[in-house]
C-alpha cells in the first residue's frame, strides 16, 4: 500500500534521510521510533511530498507519486495528522470535521449551503467523530477542547479525507496517561484494512497499536522488523531500549 524506495535528503550537508526504505502491506500498523533529531518527521514529509526528495521513489497503493504533489498524494490515499495543532480553534469539533469532510466529498453542485446542513456530509463528519471518540464534545470550540480531544480531533481531520494509508506523527505527545491510553485504544479500533504508520516514542503504543518498527538513527534505517524482532535486536536495545525491553 505504500512503499517507500531509497530515499535521500540533504539539509546542507546534513544527510538527514540516508537510504530509507518502507513497505507496508495492506492493513499494516507499522511504527517509526527513534532518538529525536534522528529524520522521523523528515522521513513524513519527504513521504506526503511535502519535502522534496534529493533521490529515491514513492509508490502509494502501487502507483509511483514521486514528483506529485502533495495535494495528489493525498489524493492518491495518503492521510496524515500532524505533530503540530491545524485546528480551526473557533469552530466546534463537529464544524471542524464537517469542514474536512466537505472538501474531500467533492460537493461542488451544494457548495452554497452551509457544510452541516449536507447530510451525506454530516454522516460522515459524526461517524468519524465516533471513531475518534469525540461524540460528547461534538459542540464545543476546539479552543475549549482538552488538550487530548484536540489531538483526536486531529487524528479526525486526517481521517476525514478517507485515505488509504493514515500517518500519525507523535499522536500521544504530550498526553497525560489517561490520555495516551484513549489514543491507543481509538487507533487499535480504526478499521483493520486501514493502513497506519506511526511515528511514536511511547514504547507502550508503539507495542500496544503496531505489528511492524522500522527504527531509524541519524537518518539511517538501524532495525526493521517484527515487535519481537526489534525487541530482541542488541543494537537497538544499547541505543534506544535500554534495560527496560528485556
Ligand atoms: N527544514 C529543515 N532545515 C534544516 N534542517 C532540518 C529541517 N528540518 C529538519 N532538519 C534537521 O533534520 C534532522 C531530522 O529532523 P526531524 O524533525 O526529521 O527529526 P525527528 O526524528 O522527527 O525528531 P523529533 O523526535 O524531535 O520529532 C534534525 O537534525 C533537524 O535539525
Ligand atoms: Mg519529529
Amino acid at each position: 500500500m505504500l512503499k517507500a524506495v531509497r530515499l535521500n535528503k540533504f539539509y546542507g550537508s546534513l544527510l538527514v534521510t540516508d537510504n530509507v526504505s518502507l513497505e507496508l502491506a495492506k492493513g499494516a500498523r507499522h511504527a517509526v521510533i527513534g532518538p529525536n533529531g534522528a529524520g522521523k518527521t523528515t522521513l513524513f514529509n519527504l513521504l506526503t511530498g511535502e519535502v522534496k526528495t534529493d533521490s529515491g521513489r514513492v509508490l502509494i497503493d502501487g502507483r509511483d507519486v514521486s514528483k506529485k504533489s502533495p495535494d495528489q498524494r493525498a489524493q492518491a490515499g495518503l492521510g496524515r495528522s500532524f505533530q503540530k495543532n491545524n485546528l480551526f480553534m473557533e469552530l466546534t469539533a463537529l464544524e471542524n470535521l464537517t469542514t474536512a469532510c466537505a472538501v474531500s466529498v467533492e460537493l461542488g453542485r451544494v457548495f452554497w449551503r452551509p457544510f452541516d446542513s449536507v447530510s451525506e456530509v454530516k454522516e460522515a463528519a459524526e461517524s468519524i467523530a465516533e471513531q475518534v471518540d469525540l461524540l460528547s464534545v461534538l459542540d464545543i470550540p476546539v479552543h475549549h477542547l482538552s488538550y487530548g480531544h484536540q489531538r483526536q480531533l486531529e487524528v479526525g481531520l486526517a481521517l476525514a479525507t478517507q485515505p488509504k494509508v493514515l500517518m500519525l506523527d507523535e499522536p500521544t505527545s504530550g498526553m497525560s496517561p489517561e490520555e495516551t491510553t484513549i489514543m491507543l485504544n481509538l487507533i487499535s479500533a480504526l478499521p483493520s484494512s486501514l493502513t497506519i504508520l506511526i511515528i511514536e516514542h511511547d514504547m507502550d503504543v508503539v507495542f500496544g497499536v503496531t505489528d511492524r518498527i522500522t527504527v531509524l538513527d541519524y537518518g539511517s534505517v538501524l532495525v526493521e522488523g517484527t515487535l519481537d524482532e526489534v525487541r530482541s535486536s542488541d543494537i537497538v536495545r544499547q541505543r534506544y531500549l535500554g534495560d527496560a525491553s528485556s
